[in-house]
């Protein structure tokens, strides 16, 4: 087995950032240097001041502070690092294709390809390569075909380890992953990475399979896991019109063991980078075999949370007389869940889009969103012209701004701030009658009703 000194991750990310953290403090005889191509964010990465990391991930600055410039390096430096290394991380981004064939469904495969073919150019010695990124199952095959082909001798070993983290929770899930997964070709190249993870992961969770199984699981849990939140929030639709509560339908089903209660929380739509991305990417997987009733089930998970996030504002709309139009709606929560500053996918983006076409003011707090992320979210969209969303949507950086003369009250992100607020006050500052939507179920009805708010709920 080949004893690994030197690592290079590429990539900076959510994933790599504080993967290669938790490595690095588990395996001090290691050294690992993480490289990206954006400048300011390996500044960020580098930055004495450990409030500025540009990732907000509970616990990570901590790791930061105690392996930076010790065994963990942040450079922009992507081929020194990657020929000074035996084993290379691709953590680069795969979203969703904005272009060509497959646009709107499949993984855009240009950052890993281009990593590949840099690690090509550039290597000058062996090299164990890992797929960390989340890409679409037989990617291991094109890669092997730019690696094995370069004509200059040096054998490269390709592995997929996926990574299972979740956001805000990052530090934990990767201090106490449920499993680690490694899929190869090498037995050697497999018990390489593996003794890595042993330094901190029990044995018995450190599972191995062949490289297309272990790419094909990273998609399909994602897949299991969204299809039980579209599953949850179908339910909360029926809940609304039937006098059942979903909180009350979730605890039932969820106490069957062979349910489980997990991923069962009812909400205004999951958001974030994966679970959409990954899904149509399967989708699009499942068409390309021609395999339609395949398709046609995952894309239903999509489907489902559109029709979610969409059915809150249209609730909105029609609770405050059909109308929001002139009226000033508050928006608590930006990023797509807690504990996160990440904002892809977020509900909030979507909802506020869509009142905004509806011609409503929005103000907006998030306690780790800037607000230039918040206007660049909406920008993107391209439904009006940058000067309109900068004019309708404020970004505040107290709460009770957000709130003070507002129409409506939406809770967008489960910030448990947002539970310990001052809800008399929020109350008296607000126009009468004074409407909370709460999108992930955080308050408790009977003390919002008794301050005098009307309260909605999802699937209640
Ligand atoms: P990210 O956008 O936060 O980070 C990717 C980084 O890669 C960026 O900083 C970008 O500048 C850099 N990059 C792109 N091309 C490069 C190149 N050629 N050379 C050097 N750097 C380059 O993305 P992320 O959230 O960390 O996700 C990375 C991968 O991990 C994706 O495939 C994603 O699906 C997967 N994943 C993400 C999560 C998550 O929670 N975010 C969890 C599991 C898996
Ligand atoms: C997800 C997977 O959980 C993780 O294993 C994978 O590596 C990356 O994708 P992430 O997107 O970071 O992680 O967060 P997650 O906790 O899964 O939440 C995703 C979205 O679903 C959020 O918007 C969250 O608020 C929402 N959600 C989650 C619900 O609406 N209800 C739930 O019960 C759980």
């Amino acid at each position: 087995m080949k004893q690994i000194k030197n690592i290079c991750c590429i990539g900076a990310g959510y994933v790599g950032g504080p993967t290669m953290a938790v490595i690095a403090k588990n395996n001090p005889h290691i050294t690992v240097t993480i490289v990206d191509i954006n400048a300011d964010r390996i500044a960020a990465w580098n930055d004495k001041d450990l409030t500025k990391l540009p990732i907000y991930e509970p616990g990570l600055a901590d790791i930061v502070k105690e392996t930076r410039n010790k065994n963990l390096f942040f450079s922009t430096d992507i081929n020194k690092a990657i020929d000074q290394s035996e084993m290379i991380f691709m953590s680069v981004n795969t979203p969703t294709k904005t272009y060509g064939k497959g646009k709107g469904m499949a993984a855009d495969l240009k950052y890993i390809e281009l990593c590949a073919r840099t690690i090509a150019d550039v290597a000058t010695t062996d090299k164990i390569v890992v797929e960390k990124s989340t890409l679409p199952v037989r990617t291991a095959e094109a890669i092997k075909s730019i690696l094995h082909n370069t004509g200059n001798h040096i054998n490269f070993h390709i592995l997929s380890n996926p990574e299972f983290l979740a956001e805000g929770t990052a530090i934990k899930d990767l201090l106490n992953p449920d499993r680690v997964l490694i899929g190869g070709e090498s037995e050697e190249a497999i018990e390489s990475l593996a003794k890595i993870y042993e330094s901190w992961v029990p044995k018995n969770q450190i599972i191995r399979t062949n490289l297309w199984s272990s790419e094909l699981s990273k998609l399909t849990a994602n897949a299991f896991l969204a299809q039980r939140i579209s599953s949850i929030n179908a339910i909360s639709e029926l809940c609304e019109l039937t006098g059942a509560n979903v909180n009350e339908v979730s605890k039932a089903i969820g106490m069957d063991s062979r349910i489980g209660s997990k991923f069962l929380k009812a909400s205004v739509g999951f958001g974030g980078s994966c679970f959409q991305k990954d899904i149509l990417n399967l989708v699009y997987i499942a068409r390309s075999y021609h395999l339609n009733e395949v398709a046609d089930y995952w894309e239903q998970v999509i489907i489902m949370n559109d029709h979610q996030k969409r059915r809150f504002s249209d609730r909105l709309i029609k609770t405050l007389y059909n109308t929001v139009s002139g009226k000033k709606i508050a928006l608590l929560g930006w990023a797509f869940k807690k504990d996160t500053n990440d904002t892809r996918e977020s509900a909030a983006i979507y909802v506020t889009d869509h009142l905004l076409s509806e011609q409503a003011t929005v103000s907006v707090y998030d306690p780790k969103v800037s607000s230039e992320k918040m206007q660049s979210d909406l920008n993107y969209l391209n439904t009006r012209t940058e000067d309109e969303n900068f004019n309708l949507v404020q970004t505040v950086s107290n709460p009770y701004d957000a709130v003070k003369n507002a129409h409506a009250v939406a809770i967008m992100t489960e910030w448990d701030e947002f539970i310990t607020y001052d809800w008399e006050i929020i109350y008296k500052s607000m126009k009468k009658p004074a409407f909370i939507f709460d999108g992930r179920n955080i308050l408790e009805k009977s003390k919002m009703e008794a301050i005098g708010f009307e309260y909605h709920a999802i699937g209640q």
